[in-house]
C-alpha cells in the first residue's frame, strides 16, 4: 500500500511537471515552432503580385509561376533548376501597367507543362517540353488564351487537365465577364455553360474524381461561390456550391443545346451549425484527399463566416453523389424524366429532349451537400486562413492519419491533426510577420510544405521532429503523426516507435510504467494500480 502511494505521487508529481509546461501544443494553443524549421526557400529579385505552384505527383515536379517566368524548383535541394523567361513580346501597344505577362495557368497537359498568362491584356497559351528530364524547357507550340486565362490577373480563374482535355474558367471580356466553366482544348468536344445556371461566381478549384470499373460514369467537380438567388434581408448575399459534370458529355444536339453541358448540376455546400441556422458561407480553399474506393474521396473545404470566423468542413464524394443522384429539383415537382438529369451517357447527343430541358431550367438540387459531421464544422477559429492542404501521414502502428495544414493571412502555417472528432492544433510556424500566404502545396513524398509570398518562397520540413526531442512525454505528447520517440530521441515516424495520436497521454504513462517496474523489479500488482491512476 505504501509503495502504491508513493508511486501515485511520483507519478502525479511527473505528470503535473509535463502539463505545466509552456511549450506544449493542445487543443486551442499550438505548440510555437522556431523560425528554424524552415528548412529553405530564396526571395524573388523583384515583389511578385501574383504566383501560383503547381506540382506533378508522378513526376514528383515542383513549378513556381510568376510574372514573366516559370521557375522548376528542387523541393529537397531547394533551389532552382530552371528559369523559363516568358515575357509578353510586344512591349510597344500596351497599355502602361499591363504589359507584363502574369502567368495564370500551369497545367501538365498532353506530356507537356501548359502554361497561360496574361500576355500585356492579350491571354495566351504556351506548350512547354523538356524531352530529357535534365534538358531545359521550350516552347514547343502557342495558342490563344482567351477563357483560359483571365486579362489580368485579379480576376477569376481555375484550370484542370483530364486525360488530354483542358477544362478551365476564366472570363472573355477584358472588364471580367463572361466567366463561365468550359472544356476548351483537347480530344473532345468543348463545352460550356447555359448562361443562366449561375449568378456572378468565383470559381474556387475543380476537381476529376476517377472510378476505375465504370470510366464513363466519372464526373468532374466544380466548388465555387456565386450570388445568393434568396434575396431575403437576413440571407446571405453569397452561396457556396459544388457542381458536376459527366467527363463523357459533348454536349446537346445539333438542334438542341448544341456545346453546352447536357450533364450540368447544382447544390448547396453547406458549413455551419444547421440547427442555429448559423453558416459559413463564403467557400475559400479546397483540398481533395483521392482515396481507393473513390466514394471515399474527401472533399476539405475552407470556409469564411460574415462575423469573420473560418471554418473547415469534411465531406465525401459518396455523399455528394447520393445528393445529385436522389435529390429532388428545386423548383419542378413533376415526374422526373429518363434518363434523370446529370446521368452520364456515352451520347450526350442523342439525349431525350425532356431530359436536357429539365438540366437547362432546373438544375439545382433541393438537398444540400452536408459535412460527415452534419450538426457542426469539423474545425471552426478566429485564425483568418486562407489556404488548406491535407497530408496523409503513416503513423508508428501503420494507421494514416490526415494532417491540415492551415495557412492564415499574418504568415502562420498551423498543423491540425483530425483523429477522431476533435481537431488538435499540433503546431505553429510563424513564417512572417505581416504578409499573406499568397500560395501553398503540398510535397507529400517529400513531406515539404512550400509556401509563397510575394517576396520570397520558404519551404517547411514537415517532421522537424527535434521541436519535441526533450523527452518522451514531450514527444508523445505532441501527437505528431510525423515523429516518434525512440531510443535515438524524437525522430521522424518509424514503426515500432512510441507515439500515440489518438491521446498523448496515455503511452507517456504505459513508458513511465514500464520505466518503473524495471526499476522496482516485475510485480504484477503495482501494473494494475497503475492501470486506475
Ligand atoms: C528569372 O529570370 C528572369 C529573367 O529572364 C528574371 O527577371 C527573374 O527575376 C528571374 N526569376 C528568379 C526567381 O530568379
Ligand atoms: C503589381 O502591383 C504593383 C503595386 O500594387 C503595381 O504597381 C504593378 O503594376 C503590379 N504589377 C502587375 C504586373 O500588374
Ligand atoms: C541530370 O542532372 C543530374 C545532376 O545535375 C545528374 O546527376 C544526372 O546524371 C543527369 N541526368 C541526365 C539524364 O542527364
Ligand atoms: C470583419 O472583418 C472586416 C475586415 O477586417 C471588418 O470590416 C468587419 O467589421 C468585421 N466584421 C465583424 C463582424 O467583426
Ligand atoms: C440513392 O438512394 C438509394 C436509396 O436510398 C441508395 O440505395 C443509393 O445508394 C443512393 N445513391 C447514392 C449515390 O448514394
Ligand atoms: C482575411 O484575409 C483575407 C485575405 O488576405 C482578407 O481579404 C480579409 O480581409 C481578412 N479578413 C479579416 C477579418 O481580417
Ligand atoms: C519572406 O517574406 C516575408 C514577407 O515579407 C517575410 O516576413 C519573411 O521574413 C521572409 N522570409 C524569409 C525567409 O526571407
Ligand atoms: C535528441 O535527444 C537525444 C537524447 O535523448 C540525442 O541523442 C539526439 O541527438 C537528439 N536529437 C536531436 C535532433 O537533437
Amino acid at each position: 500500500m505504501i509503495q502504491f502511494v508513493i508511486f501515485f505521487i511520483w507519478l502525479a508529481g511527473d505528470f503535473k511537471l509535463v502539463l505545466n509546461s509552456p511549450t506544449l501544443g493542445s487543443k486551442d494553443n499550438p505548440r510555437l515552432l522556431s523560425k528554424d524549421i524552415i528548412c529553405g526557400g530564396f526571395e524573388y529579385p523583384v515583389y511578385q503580385n501574383h504566383t501560383m505552384f503547381f506540382y506533378h505527383e508522378d513526376s514528383e515536379e515542383m513549378y513556381v509561376a510568376g510574372t514573366n517566368f516559370v521557375l522548376k524548383l528542387d523541393v529537397e535541394g531547394s533551389h532552382i533548376m530552371e528559369n523559363f523567361s516568358l515575357k509578353a513580346p510586344d512591349q510597344q501597344h500596351c497599355q502602361e501597367g499591363q504589359c507584363e505577362n502574369v502567368i495564370t495557368v500551369i497545367e501538365k497537359f498532353q506530356d507537356s507543362l501548359f502554361v497561360c498568362g496574361t500576355n500585356g491584356n492579350k491571354p495566351q497559351c504556351w506548350k512547354l517540353f523538356s524531352s530529357v528530364n535534365n534538358q531545359s524547357l521550350e516552347i514547343v507550340d502557342s495558342y490563344e488564351g482567351m477563357g483560359i486565362s483571365p486579362f489580368v490577373y485579379t480576376h477569376n480563374a481555375i484550370s484542370l487537365t483530364v486525360e488530354g482535355d483542358l477544362y478551365s474558367a476564366a472570363p472573355l471580356d477584358t472588364d471580367g465577364s463572361s466567366l463561365q466553366f468550359r472544356r476548351k482544348a483537347g480530344s473532345r468536344t468543348n463545352v460550356w455553360m447555359y448562361d443562366n445556371w449561375i449568378s456572378e461566381p468565383t470559381f474556387i478549384s475543380a476537381t476529376w474524381v476517377e472510378q476505375r470499373e465504370e470510366p464513363d460514369n466519372e464526373k468532374i467537380y466544380i466548388f465555387f461561390r456565386e450570388k445568393n438567388s434568396d434575396h431575403n434581408p437576413e440571407a446571405d448575399p453569397w452561396i457556396s456550391r459544388i457542381a458536376r459534370v459527366c467527363k463523357v458529355d459533348e454536349g446537346g444536339s445539333k438542334r438542341f443545346f448544341q456545346n453546352m453541358w447536357t450533364s450540368f448540376l447544382k447544390a448547396r455546400l453547406v458549413c455551419g451549425f444547421p440547427e442555429k441556422s448559423l453558416y459559413f458561407n463564403h467557400l475559400r480553399d479546397i483540398f481533395i484527399v483521392h482515396a481507393k474506393d473513390w466514394v471515399d474521396t474527401r472533399v476539405y473545404g475552407l470556409f469564411t463566416s460574415n462575423w469573420n470566423a473560418t471554418a473547415v468542413c469534411i465531406y465525401t464524394i459518396g455523399k455528394i453523389e447520393d445528393v445529385f443522384e436522389n435529390s429532388t429539383f428545386k423548383g419542378y415537382n413533376k415526374d422526373i424524366p429518363k434518363p434523370r438529369p446529370g446521368t452520364c451517357v456515352k451520347n450526350s447527343r442523342n439525349l431525350p429532349l425532356a431530359t436536357v430541358n429539365m438540366v437547362k431550367d432546373y438544375p439545382e438540387m433541393n438537398d444540400w451537400v452536408e459535412s460527415i459531421h452534419q450538426t457542426a464544422p469539423f474545425y471552426v477559429s478566429s485564425n483568418n486562413y486562407t489556404k488548406i492542404a491535407v497530408d496523409r501521414v503513416q503513423a508508428a502502428d501503420g494507421c494514416m492519419h490526415n494532417v491540415l495544414l492551415l495557412a492564415t493571412d499574418s504568415g502562420k502555417i498551423h498543423k491540425v491533426l483530425e483523429a477522431g472528432e476533435e481537431p488538435f492544433i499540433i503546431s505553429e510556424t510563424q513564417l512572417s510577420s505581416r504578409s499573406t500566404v499568397q500560395s501553398m502545396k503540398l510535397d507529400s513524398k517529400k513531406k515539404k510544405l512550400v509556401v509563397g509570398f510575394s517576396e520570397n518562397i520558404s519551404i517547411i520540413d514537415l517532421q522537424r521532429c527535434q521541436e519535441y526531442n526533450k523527452s518522451c512525454a514531450d514527444c508523445v505528447l505532441a501527437r505528431d503523426p510525423y515523429c516518434v520517440w525512440t531510443e535515438f530521441g524524437c525522430t521522424p515516424t518509424v514503426t515500432g516507435g512510441i507515439q500515440n495520436i489518438l491521446d498523448g497521454n496515455q503511452v507517456c504513462v504505459n513508458h513511465l510504467k514500464k520505466r518503473k517496474s524495471k526499476l522496482t523489479g516485475p510485480n504484477g500488482r503495482q501494473i494494475h494500480y497503475l492501470r486506475w491512476i
